[in-house]
């Protein structure tokens, strides 16, 4: 019976050995396993190509592939990364000459200087400019050498006649014309492996070694007794299945390799950002609020006066805020609104405040300018609700970008994005702001939240909102919140007891614990790795 790598065999793998069955392999790999019988030890796999007169390939994906599945498997092999270290032409010729360090010495001690100037021992030395300085560095390194600037001459002095062989010079040794394997060395000349990269006495090359040896099985085989089966089929073609004759080829047919991995397919996908963005938009709709939208190139209106900033506000000036030159200039909103601005600003207006004081200028109002938070958008939306005479609640919310002039690095961005929001209602308090909140962060996957006072001159109180990120056992700080104060909501026709609470949030900052970045730039710059990587649940 032949019994070649076949169904019959694969059905039965612990049949005893000493069962009469004769094993056939085709004819390359009779011939490495004879190889291998008579190398008795393990070999490296380019070694045995060389031996055996196979190209590596071949050796490897047909013969050695071959007697591996075979049950039970002949031989086996070991996988070892391994550095070549190739050496140069200059260290060919130091392993002659010794390096310029032990030529320099050398040259003092043979001809009995203790000590030389320097400008003597370099006209006395033959050696290019370059390596004299290499060598004179090194043997002062190695204390072998030293060198004394005091006076007008500088001069070299013998420190130590002996000059033991230094580890650079035990590696050096080794090399023989021929390239050596770093891992094979003892691991004190492994050290200094580096140095001879730095000195560029030697080249790198990093592969993978597969030691290829016999098994017990293979050990014990009779090569005797061994046969040689047909070629192999690599395909069943068309032809084949007309005329049957795959019947009677059925045992040459190549085997499929159910159990190797194929490659990695990488499927397209949405964006990690694009699916937190959709994310935090399904928390707000599902929480019964409506999506709004507004103009990144908004005017100092709706962004800086509706808020109730006062016109010199330190953060409106150049250095946070991106005005622009073209437009310049935009078009403020109708008069009535324009007017109770005014006056809030300059008086208190309805608001009961007694405003900023001063005179209140159109022109800085009308600045055009990219928006530096989404605020200006709700704004613009909170300016409709009393006009339109809306039925109350109204909760709305928006996921936009913003832009400031800040320097980029791995925490800032000059364009980023904010997740904002409002709720129009009567009697609102901070309790509800606290609620809307901790199921916006709950649902974003953190479930502890706190409120710490804070500062936005638009809102009163005004609160911080700081979350939890338990992988990190760590607080952290994700925006700002607060009720709108009477100088902003009673200019817009919004009175008591209607209050409009109001939150901004760092996106990215949630989006960066989210999906564990510490550079907020690899949102946007897409690591591919990362990006081909991500799994989402
Ligand atoms: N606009 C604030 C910021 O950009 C956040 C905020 C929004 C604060 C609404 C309070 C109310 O940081």
């Amino acid at each position: 019976m032949r019994l070649s790598q076949n169904k019959r065999s694969r059905a039965s793998p612990n049949r005893s050995e000493n069962r009469m069955t004769q094993l056939s392999v085709k004819e390359t790999s009779l011939h490495v396993l004879k190889e291998l019988l008579k190398l008795k030890k393990p070999i490296e796999a380019r070694e045995l190509a060389k031996i055996t007169g196979l190209e590596y390939e071949i050796l490897m994906t047909q013969a050695i592939h071959e007697l591996r599945i075979l049950q039970p498997p002949l031989v086996e092999f070991e996988e070892k990364d391994v550095t070549e270290l190739i050496p140069t032409k200059e260290l060919n010729d130091y392993v002659k000459n010794g390096l310029p360090e032990r030529q320099l010495v050398n040259y003092l001690v043979d001809n009995s200087f203790d000590e030389i100037s320097l400008e003597e021992f370099q006209s006395l030395v033959e050696m290019d400019k370059r390596f004299f300085f290499i060598g004179l560095a090194n043997a002062k390194k190695n204390r072998w050498l030293m060198q004394s600037d005091a006076t007008a001459t500088p001069t070299v002095y013998i420190q130590n006649k002996d000059a033991p062989v230094s580890d650079i010079e035990k590696l050096i040794g080794k090399f023989n014309k021929k390239s050596i394997i770093q891992e094979e060395l003892p691991s004190d000349l492994q050290k200094e492996v580096g140095n001879l990269l730095k000195r560029k006495l030697a080249t790198k090359k990093s592969y993978t070694n597969r030691i290829i040896s016999l098994t017990k099985a293979g050990k014990a085989v009779d090569i005797s007794t061994v046969g040689i089966s047909g070629e192999e089929i690599p395909r069943l073609t068309p032809e084949m299945l007309a005329d049957g004759t795959w019947r009677e080829n059925i045992d040459r047919l190549k085997k499929f390799e159910v159990e190797n991995a194929g490659p990695k397919l990488y499927a397209g996908k949405l964006h990690p950002m694009t699916i937190l963005i959709n994310k935090a938009r399904e928390i707000f709709l599902s929480m019964g609020f409506t999506e709004i939208k507004g103009p990144m190139v908004e005017s100092a209106f709706y962004n800086f006066d509706a808020l109730f900033q006062p016109q010199d506000h330190p953060a409106r000036e150049m250095h946070d805020t991106f005005y622009l030159r073209n437009p310049s200039k935009t078009k403020l909103p109708d008069k009535k609104l324009v007017k109770a601005i005014k006056d809030t600003h300059e008086n208190g207006g309805t608001s009961k405040s007694i405003g900023w004081g001063g005179k209140w200028s159109p022109e800085i109002a009308q600045k055009a300018m990219l928006r530096t938070h989404t605020t200006a958008t709700t704004i613009r939306r909170l300016s409709k609700i009393a006009k339109n005479k809306e039925k109350l609640p109204v909760k709305v919310f928006c996921v936009d970008h913003l832009f400031r002039n800040e320097s980029v690095d791995a925490t800032h961005l000059a364009e980023f994005m904010q997740v904002e929001g409002i709720v129009v209602g009567e009697n609102l308090t901070l309790a509800h702001l606290k609620g809307y909140l901790t199921e916006f962060f709950k649902k974003m996957g953190f479930d502890q939240l706190t409120m710490h006072p804070d500062f936005f001159p638009y809102t009163e109180p005004s609160l911080g909102v700081t979350v939890y990120v338990e992988s990190l056992g760590k607080w952290h700080e994700m925006g700002g919140s607060g009720i709108f104060r009477p100088e902003v909501t009673y200019p817009l026709g919004i009175k008591e007891p209607v209050r409009v609470l109001a939150w901004g949030l760092g996106f990215e900052r949630a989006a960066m614990l989210t999906l564990q970045r510490d550079d907020i730039r690899d949102l946007y710059r897409s690591p591919l790795k990362w990006l081909k990587e991500i799994k989402y649940n």
